[in-house]
């Protein structure tokens, strides 16, 4: 009989990636996702602890669930509630508390044992709490992957984080540094080209230290890695992300320059542009560095665009320092970044630190670097008009005969094409540019005018 699971995923790529692995763990035990929590069996909320808000919503979130598992037990059945993920990871203790009626509690790194925690909880019920870093990897325990949304699929290669940035959890709720050997990572990429995948996107959360064990004993730097799945019949786009600046080695550039794969776009977190706030960050890299390697990416390949990670309001930030950042960021031309006010995380160095923002500030200086940013993609995007582009034809758009795709830099192309051509890579002469999308030249039989029917026919 089968069951009904829904999933809901928070925070970053690597989330998206375990749902959906979950699911296929989930699978042979009887469990099929839907949409809808209301209705399901099981709901598993995988969650993200980076900044106090994502981190608060669960909480919210779970009140509701709450309510429907009630509702489920008045009518006689019962829904499974399991919290995963990094919240899971480092609030367990604290969920069990001020949410009882949660049945399963699991860390990032033990979701291959779910079907026996199903088991066990509709068996004998009772709370389980799995939060740990066990010795197998989860990876020899996951089933190949069958399915493959839009055409696009997520590959983790690397997981953990040792660089102990001063604001960040991930090095507490991930662990430490982590390398797949490049063997499973290359199965596992052939999987999902069967399953139809034509864009791959590598991730880990320090995805360039990526050092997996190689064929001959030897490791496998990440551009390496790129090389060898670049040769995967089927495959036609490679990503990765998210990058660490000071780990960027020369094979990875190399790979820009010679794997014409891997799509001229790179997200580079810099996080601030003052090398005071970068050193009381512990990056380890200053703005002069980051520059050098923004030089050295775009030698190797001309077309890169870059995105980045910034934070505003870190404890001890100058209006001067603040200055420094949207100088970096007008310098470099990010045409795509994600901006965050510093958020305190319990147990992280910053947190403690006596020079605090406060959050008026932050605000305004949030909204001053959005704008600059907004204003920096849509320079970009009007760029790309009367460019011929690449576009991957991911899904159907929301007008009848219109269909929408990925540029290389990830741009959302809005295009009126037959729907048989889903999952191609076209060249499309890009006619329009909207701050967050692209439209391009109509792929419709062009009509042909009544006289020159005639015409042909006589
Ligand atoms: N591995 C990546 C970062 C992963 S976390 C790197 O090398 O930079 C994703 C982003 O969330 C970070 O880049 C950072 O900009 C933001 N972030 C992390 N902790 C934060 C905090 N405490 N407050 C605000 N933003 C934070
Ligand atoms: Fe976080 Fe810094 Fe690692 S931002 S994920 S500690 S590189």
């Amino acid at each position: 009989m089968t069951k009904k699971l829904h999933i809901k995923t928070y925070g970053c790529q690597m989330n998206v990636y375990d749902s959906a692995r979950m699911a296929d763990v989930l699978a042979p035990i009887g469990y099929s996702t839907v949409d809808d929590p209301s209705g399901a069996d099981m709901v598993i909320l995988n969650t993200c602890h980076i900044r106090e808000k994502a981190a608060e919503k669960v909480f919210s979130d779970l009140g509701r669930l709450r309510r429907i598992k009630d509702r489920r037990r008045e009518e006689g059945s019962d829904m499974i509630i399991a919290v995963a993920g990094c919240v899971a990871q480092a609030e367990g203790v604290e969920i069990r508390r001020r949410a009882p009626y949660v049945d399963i509690v699991l860390g990032p790194q033990t979701y291959h044992r779910l079907p026996e925690m199903v088991a066990r909880v509709s068996r004998a019920g009772g709370v389980i709490l799995d939060t740990d870093f066990p010795q197998e990897s989860k990876f020899d325990y996951l089933p190949a992957p069958n399915r493959v949304e839009g055409f696009s699929a997520f590959l983790t290669v690397q997981e953990g984080c040792d660089k102990f940035c001063t604001f960040c959890v991930v090095p507490y709720t991930r662990g430490g540094e982590f390398s797949r050997p490049g063997a499973e990572v290359l199965a596992e990429a052939r999987h999902l080209a069967v399953a139809g995948a034509r864009e791959i996107t590598l991730l880990g959360q320090n995805v360039n230290n990526y050092h997996g064990a190689g064929h001959a004993g030897d490791e496998w730097p990440l551009g390496r890695l790129v090389a060898e799945i670049a040769e995967i019949d089927g495959i036609e786009r490679i990503r990765y992300t998210t990058s660490y600046p000071a780990d960027v080695d020369d094979t990875l550039i190399a790979a820009h320059r010679d794997v014409p794969k891997l799509m001229p776009f790179l997200h580079l977190p810099v996080q601030a542009g003052s090398d005071r706030v970068l050193a009381a960050m512990n990056r380890r890299h200053n703005v002069d560095d980051y520059r050098c390697l923004v030089e050295r990416l775009r030698a190797a390949r001309p077309d890169l665009a870059l995105s980045t990670d910034l934070i505003v309001g870190f404890p001890g930030e100058t209006d001067e320092d603040f200055e420094a950042t949207l100088a970096l960021v007008a310098e470099v031309q990010f045409v795509q970044a994600y901006s965050f006010k510093y958020s305190p995380r319990p147990g992280t160095p910053a947190a403690a630190m006596p020079n605090q923002v406060a959050d008026g500030i932050k605000v305004e200086r949030l909204a001053r670097l959005q704008t600059l940013l907004n204003n920096l993609q849509q320079a970009f995007n009007e760029s790309c008009i009367g460019r011929l582009m690449p576009v991957l034809l991911d899904r159907p758009g929301r007008a009848p005969g219109q269909l929408v795709g990925r540029s290389p830099y990830m741009q959302p192309v809005h295009v009126s094409a037959a729907a048989d051509l889903l999952g191609q890579i076209v060249d499309l002469r890009i006619e329009n540019a909207r701050p967050n999308s692209l439209e391009g030249a109509s792929l419709l039989a062009p009509v042909i005018p009544v006289a020159d029917v005639q015409g042909i026919q006589a």
